[in-house]
């Protein structure tokens, strides 16, 4: 599969068959994720993924936290609070979207907030991946962790294994903590749900689109 092909194919998956993917190709794909390029080299991406008993533990901490009304406690500040003109239009957008592929409406408050439940279930992925780097580090660290995140997903794309980057795994990190060993000095930026696509969900088959060229990129001279 050509690069050019994987960026298409891959999009956000919220839908997985209960199917484990062989530990040997996870590996496989975390090893070559490992040529990412960063900052000075510094390679500020600590992961720890985890599967079977270790992410249903996780899941049942984080929706236990959920729903005793716990607030959440993420350390990076989120994505998606405070945006405002075309960029909380394309929030709304991608939500509706959403929504509208397995017939929520707006006013379905109790529905939606099942539908935002399931980010914490992993959307059924039998497997997942927390992604910290140092509290110290700053913006352009964070670029070393999408781009290693981008890469990864690119390489399960041309492994046919789906996923879904998720800020909202970076939640509840004290019920992540009790569970899985974050390094002290690092906090959660976001997470990534990954398995094999149930194809034939709903929700898996809905396009939040991309603006024209023209709208991001200038070409001067
Ligand atoms: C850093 C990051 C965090 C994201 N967080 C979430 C999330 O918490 N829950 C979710 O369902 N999707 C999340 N997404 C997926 C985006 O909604 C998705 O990438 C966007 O709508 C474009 O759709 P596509 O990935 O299918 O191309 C996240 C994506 C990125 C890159």
């Amino acid at each position: 599969m050509h690069v050019s092909d994987a960026i298409i194919k891959r999009r956000s998956v919220r839908a997985y068959q209960n199917k484990q993917v062989p530990n040997e190709l996870i590996k496989k794909i975390f090893l070559q994720a490992q040529d990412s390029p960063s900052n000075c080299n510094t390679q500020p991406w600590h992961v720890v993924v985890v599967s079977g008993d270790v992410r249903d533990k996780i899941e049942k901490a984080m929706v236990s936290e959920i729903m005793s009304g716990k607030a959440p406690t993420p350390f990076f500040q989120p994505g998606d609070q405070g945006l405002k003109d075309q960029y909380r239009k394309r929030q709304i957008d991608c939500a509706i979207s959403l929504y509208d592929s397995v017939d929520i409406k707006y006013e379905e408050k109790e529905k939606r907030q099942q539908l935002m439940l399931k980010n914490w279930q992993f959307f059924g992925a039998p497997h997942a991946a927390f992604f910290s780097m140092p509290k110290t580090m700053k913006e352009i660290n964070a670029v070393d962790m999408g781009i290693y995140l981008q890469t990864l997903m690119l390489l399960m794309t041309e492994n046919g294994i789906a996923c879904c980057p998720q800020g909202a795994l970076a939640m509840y990190p004290n019920a992540v903590q009790e569970v899985a060993n974050i390094p002290e000095d690092n906090a959660i930026m976001f997470g990534l749900s990954f398995g094999y696509a149930q194809e034939d969900a709903a929700i898996n088959h809905f396009e939040v689109g991309r603006e024209d060229l023209s709208t991001n990129v200038e070409f001067l001279g």
